[in-house]
């Protein structure tokens, strides 16, 4: 076991986020603007996605550094070719406490059963609405909620539980869905988390007036079926979490403009082409793919990984402010969620 690597700020590297494709198959106009991402948009060439075996040697360097959950994202992961088979190799490696995966949930109803099989542990799915002609707004390309809403039940009779739903709450897009989907879930055992729009990447034309503080959606929900506060699971959960007082189940909001959460963060990020980011906002990482394929041993990967993360400084959420908004950052279906 390697020794295990902190940050400049106490902070050690306990998740690993692996994107394994910058495409999706929807356009969500928060994160990939048909304006920009159409059919001149240039996507990662094949040969420039980290293979499975690359990716997998890339994880054990990370889990014999502390990393201890593993989450796949993408862009959307499930149109990786294969993916069950890397959930299979990810699976097996020892120290992995929680694999899982972030997806659109179109292709869940699909391929729930094999992700299950391969052992993956849960999925988190994004929907930000139960009505038809807003989510299709939302999404872009006009796929339904039904699709969705089959994706989870398939998850959920795979067992890949419990389930999380993630809803990016945007003011005067989707508001008006808050408390339908906090009553569509409740007692379902899944989790809505409401999250907060976030000026990831430059061409989601994000501004703040856009936001709708994750107080409000607490306080709207609130209103309806009372909430209180509960304890993280976790030092550093990204989301703060709340029970329905009636013993429905529980949300959860992520607060990543208004009540930043960069003090206990131990997450790092792989793009699908292998790049290391440090931060979500990142505009510059790390090459490990070069690395791997001009023939590195697992021990120089660990040393150039244990440096970036000892050298670590991010607290992007904290200091957010003209000056940082204007910076050039990757984009969200690049560096994943
Ligand atoms: P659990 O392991 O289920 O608790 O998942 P999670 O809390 O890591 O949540 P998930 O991966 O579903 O991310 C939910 C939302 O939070 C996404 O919009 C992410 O982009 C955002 N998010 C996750 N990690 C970070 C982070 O480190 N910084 C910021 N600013 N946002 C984050
Ligand atoms: N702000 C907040 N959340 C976002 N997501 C994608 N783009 C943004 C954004 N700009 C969410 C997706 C998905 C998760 C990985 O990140 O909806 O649930
Ligand atoms: Fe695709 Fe997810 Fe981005 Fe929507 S938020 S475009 S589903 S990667
Ligand atoms: Fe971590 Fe960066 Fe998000 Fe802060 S902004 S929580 S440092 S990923």
């Amino acid at each position: 076991m390697a020794e295990q690597v902190i940050d400049t700020r106490g902070r050690p590297v306990r998740d690993l986020r692996i994107s394994v494709t910058d495409r999706c198959n929807f356009r969500c106009t928060y994160c990939m603007p048909k304006e920009i991402f159409n059919q001149d948009y240039e996507f990662l060439a094949r040969d420039l996605l980290l293979s499975f075996d690359e990716i997998e040697r890339i994880a054990r360097v990370f889990v014999d550094l502390g990393v201890r959950k593993i989450r796949l994202t993408g862009g959307e992961p499930l149109l990786r070719r294969g993916i069950e088979e890397l959930v299979g190799r990810l699976a097996a490696i020892d120290g992995v406490d929680d694999l899982t995966l972030t997806t659109n949930g179109a292709l869940l109803a699909r391929k729930a059963e094999a992700l299950a099989a391969a052992g993956l542990d849960r999925v988190t799915v994004s929907l930000d609405s139960l009505d038809d002609d807003t989510f299709q707004a939302m999404n872009d390309v006009g796929f339904p909620v039904s699709g969705v809403l089959e994706g989870i039940e398939a998850a959920a009779e795979a067992g890949l539980v419990p389930i999380k739903i993630n809803m990016v709450v945007k003011r005067g897009v989707n508001e008006e869905s808050i408390v339908p989907m906090a009553e569509h879930f409740r007692g379902t055992g899944h989790i809505v988390r409401f999250i907060e729009f976030m000026d990831v990447g430059t061409t989601n034309g994000w501004c703040l007036d856009d936001v709708v503080p994750a107080a409000e959606v607490v306080r709207r929900i609130d209103e309806v079926f009372p909430l209180d506060p509960v304890a993280p699971n976790y030092p550093g959960e990204v989301a703060r979490r709340f029970r329905y007082r009636d013993g429905a189940g529980e949300i959860g909001v992520i607060a990543s403009v208004t009540q930043p959460f960069c003090g206990d963060c131990t997450r790092a990020r792989i793009s699908a082409e292998g790049v290391l980011y440090t931060c979500l906002f990142a505009s510059k990482g790390t090459d490990l793919r070069s690395l791997v394929r001009d023939g590195a041993s697992d021990d120089e990967l660990a040393d150039v990984v244990a440096r970036v993360w000892a050298a670590r400084t991010d607290r992007y959420s904290e200091i957010r402010s003209d000056a940082t908004t204007g910076l050039v950052r990757v984009e969200m279906s690049y560096i994943g969620g």
